[in-house]
């Protein structure tokens, strides 16, 4: 009888557990609004904290500008939010000096929506998460890893810093790894969440963004980790684009053997000049190793893509159009 009880018991306590593992690892999902006619027009930034050093107010300055032509909805951030080693804690002066004070264009007082790079994971990460700092500044939003919902477009944002073995071996940076341990189960968790809802999603336009990059010719190349584990789960979700910053620069490379492209936006500041790979031609269709940033703007049939640069000047244009699907 005793035997029993206990067996009841454990079994209670077994199903308990599932289901708080199961809350965990459910992402969270945001509702964002498109525009009257169901289009969406946005900004994608990456690696730019620093006190408006190394041109990132002047970054900001024609992200302003280019953002009210453009009349955006909301800016992405593929993370590297602060340098170089994240913030200390919520009330760290870094969020005023390199956020606040610096994407001051009314134009940019729309959400942002924002990823955890690797130099964030070298401060306090739940203070990028922390609610105090979107009461701090409204149009700050960072998680580790979740969902935008427009009309027209899903976008899956994904914690990427996790998968790099390096950061974990490495003595001279220590990382905040509190929230994901254990490793191997965040990661495992992480790579099914993101592949339902991908499969799940009757989106148009599925757009996934992280701080690493899959494929680029820049410094840090491709991250093989996400080209073993992430890439294939993209691949056969039919995913349009992946965005990332880590590359400081500004870069896209198509697929030869799929739709998906490549983006990178990593240029909110500090600049890598000079420091690229060779890479294959037919794919490779701009790389500037300069600051800047890059516009979105999606409708239910097509896609625009445009990198500019410092000066806010165009350096890149890629469109795709997608059939309407045929209801009838
Ligand atoms: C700022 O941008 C200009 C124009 O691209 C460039 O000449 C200059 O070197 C940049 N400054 C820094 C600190 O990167």
């Amino acid at each position: 009888m005793f035997r029993v009880v206990l067996l009841g018991l454990l079994l209670c306590f077994l199903i308990a557990l599932n289901n708080v593992g199961l809350a965990i690892s459910e992402l969270q999902r945001f509702q964002h609004p498109t525009k009257g006619d169901g289009s969406l027009s946005l900004l994608v930034v990456g690696d730019w904290g620093r006190r408006g050093a190394y041109n990132q107010s002047e970054v900001a300055l024609q992200m302003g500008i280019i953002g009210e032509k453009l009349d955006i909805d909301l800016v992405i951030s593929t993370g590297d939010n602060f340098y170089e080693d994240g913030l200390t804690d919520v009330d760290d002066p870094a969020f005023y000096e390199s956020f606040t004070k610096i994407y001051t264009a009314p134009s940019l007082q729309k959400q942002w929506y924002n990823v955890l790079g690797n130099h964030d994971y070298r401060g306090d990460v739940e203070a990028q998460l922390s609610p105090v700092l979107r009461e701090k500044d409204h149009k700050w939003l960072c998680l580790r890893s979740f969902i935008v919902e427009t009309e027209m477009a899903e976008f899956v944002f994904v914690d990427t810093t996790p998968f790099v073995d390096k950061y974990f071996k490495e003595k001279e940076h220590t990382y905040d790894w509190s929230g994901i341990s254990p490793r191997d189960e965040y990661l495992t968790n992480l790579l099914k969440e993101v592949d339902s809802t991908l499969k799940e999603s009757t989106a148009k336009w599925k757009i996934v963004v992280g701080h690493h990059t899959i494929k680029s010719a820049g410094t840090h190349s491709n991250t093989v980790e996400l080209e073993q584990r992430l890439l294939p789960i993209l691949e056969a979700n039919d995913v349009d684009l992946y965005m990332n910053g880590h590359d400081h620069c500004l870069e896209q490379i198509s697929s030869s053997n799929s739709p998906l492209q490549f983006l990178t936006s990593g240029g909110g500041s500090k600049a890598w000049r000079g420091d690229v790979s060779w890479w294959n031609p037919d794919e490779m269709k701009l790389y500037y190793d300069g600051q800047g940033f890059m516009s979105l703007y999606l409708t239910g049939t097509k896609v625009d893509i445009v990198f500019y640069n410092v000066f806010g000047e165009v350096l890149h244009k890629w469109s795709r159009s997608k059939q309407l699907s045929s209801a009838v």
